[in-house]
C-alpha cells in the first residue's frame, strides 16, 4: 500500500464511522443535518489519521482506535464551526462550502458545535470500547482529549489569538498562541495513539516532539495559504486574517521566512520520530506532504 492510500483509507474510515454515528433514528432532525453537513464536508482528517498511524506503529490494528480517531475529528470539526461564526472569525467559507451558519443559522451552528463536543467524548467513553482497550487507557486517552481541546489546550489558544487582534504581540508569543490553537489537537492525536497502542515513554516524547513541529509547521502553512492560496483549493477565504487584523506568522517574519521556517519544522518533526518508531516511514510522508500542501 503506498503512503497515499494509507491515507486515503484512513479518511475513508472516519467519514463511514461518522456517517453512522451521525444517523442514529431517535435524534433530532434539523441538529443531526447541521452536524453531518460539517462533519461530512471532507477535510484533510489529518488529526484522525495520527491517532491511527501512531497506535498502528505502537502494535495495534488502525480501526480499533476509531473511536478515539473520530472523537477528535468531532471535536476538530466543532471547533471550525465555532471559529467561523460572526463573533470570531467571521468566515462564510469552509471546507470548499459555505460555513455551518449560513447554512442553519448562528444558533444551530453553535448547536452543532455543542453536539459534536459532547458526543465525541460520549463516544470516547462508551463502554463496548472496553472490548479492545484496558480501562485505565481509556481513562488516559480520553482526559489527554480533554486536556488538548480544553482552557489549557485549543481553547486557550483561541482566546490568545482572539485578544491579538489588532495588536502585535512577539514572534514567541505567537509560537505560544499557536502552540495551543492549533499544536493542542495534533498533539492529543499522536499521544492517543501512542496511549491506546501502549507505548513506551521514548516514543511519547518522540510523539510529543513530532506533533509539536507538525503542528508549528502546519499553522505556519495555513498563514501563508491565508495569503497566497486558492480560496477554490483551500477550501476557504483568502484574506480572512488580514482582515481580523489577526496576529500570523506572515504579520510577524514576512513569507519568505515563513517558507524557510516551514522547511526547518518538518525536518525537524521528521528527526524526531525516525528513530523511535521502527516504520516512521508514513509519518515522513506525510510531514513532507504537509510542508508543500495547498488545502
Ligand atoms: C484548519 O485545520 C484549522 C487549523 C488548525 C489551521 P485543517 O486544515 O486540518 O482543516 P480540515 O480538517 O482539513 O478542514
Ligand atoms: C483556527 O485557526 C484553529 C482552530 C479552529 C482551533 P484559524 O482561524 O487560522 O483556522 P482557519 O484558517 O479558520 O481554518
Ligand atoms: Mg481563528
Ligand atoms: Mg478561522
Ligand atoms: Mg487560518
Amino acid at each position: 500500500m503506498t503512503h497515499s492510500e494509507r491515507l486515503t483509507e484512513y479518511a475513508g474510515y472516519v467519514h463511514e464511522f461518522l456517517d453512522q454515528l451521525l444517523s442514529e433514528k431517535e435524534c433530532q432532525g434539523q441538529i443531526i443535518n447541521a452536524m453531518r453537513y460539517s462533519a461530512l464536508a471532507g477535510g484533510k482528517r489529518l488529526r484522525p489519521a495520527l491517532v491511527m498511524e501512531f497506535y498502528r506503529l505502537s502494535g495495534g490494528n488502525p480501526k480499533d482506535a476509531l473511536p478515539f480517531a473520530v472523537a477528535l475529528e468531532m471535536i476538530h470539526t466543532y471547533s471550525l464551526i465555532h471559529d467561523d461564526l460572526p463573533c470570531m472569525d467571521n468566515d462564510d467559507f469552509r471546507r470548499g462550502k459555505p460555513t455551518n451558519h449560513k447554512v442553519y443559522g448562528e444558533a444551530m451552528a453553535v448547536l452543532a458545535g455543542d453536539a459534536l463536543l459532547t458526543e465525541a467524548f460520549a463516544l470516547a467513553t462508551r463502554p463496548e470500547n472496553l472490548e479492545k482497550f484496558t480501562a485505565e487507557q481509556i481513562l488516559k486517552a480520553t482526559n489527554c482529549l480533554a486536556k488538548n481541546a480544553g482552557v489549557f489546550g485549543m481553547i486557550g489558544g483561541q482566546v490568545m489569538d482572539i485578544e491579538s487582534e489588532h495588536k502585535k504581540i512577539s514572534y514567541d508569543e505567537l509560537v505560544i498562541l499557536q502552540k495551543y490553537k492549533t499544536g493542542a489537537l495534533i498533539e492529543s492525536a499522536t499521544l492517543m495513539g501512542c496511549i491506546l497502542g501502549g507505548a513506551d515513554e521514548n516514543k511519547l516524547k518522540a510523539a510529543k516532539e513530532y506533533a509539536y513541529s507538525l503542528g508549528l509547521a502546519f499553522q505556519i502553512q495555513d498563514d501563508i495559504l491565508d495569503i497566497e492560496g486558492d480560496a477554490e483549493i483551500f477550501g476557504k477565504p483568502i484574506g480572512s486574517d488580514a482582515k481580523k487584523e489577526k496576529s500570523t506568522f506572515p504579520s510577524q517574519i514576512g513569507l519568505d521566512k515563513c517558507k524557510e521556517k516551514v522547511k526547518e519544522l518538518t525536518q525537524n518533526a521528521i528527526n524526531a520520530v525516525k528513530n523511535d518508531f521502527e516504520e516512521s516511514e508514513f509519518l515522513i510522508w506525510l510531514a513532507d506532504k504537509l510542508s508543500v500542501r495547498n488545502n
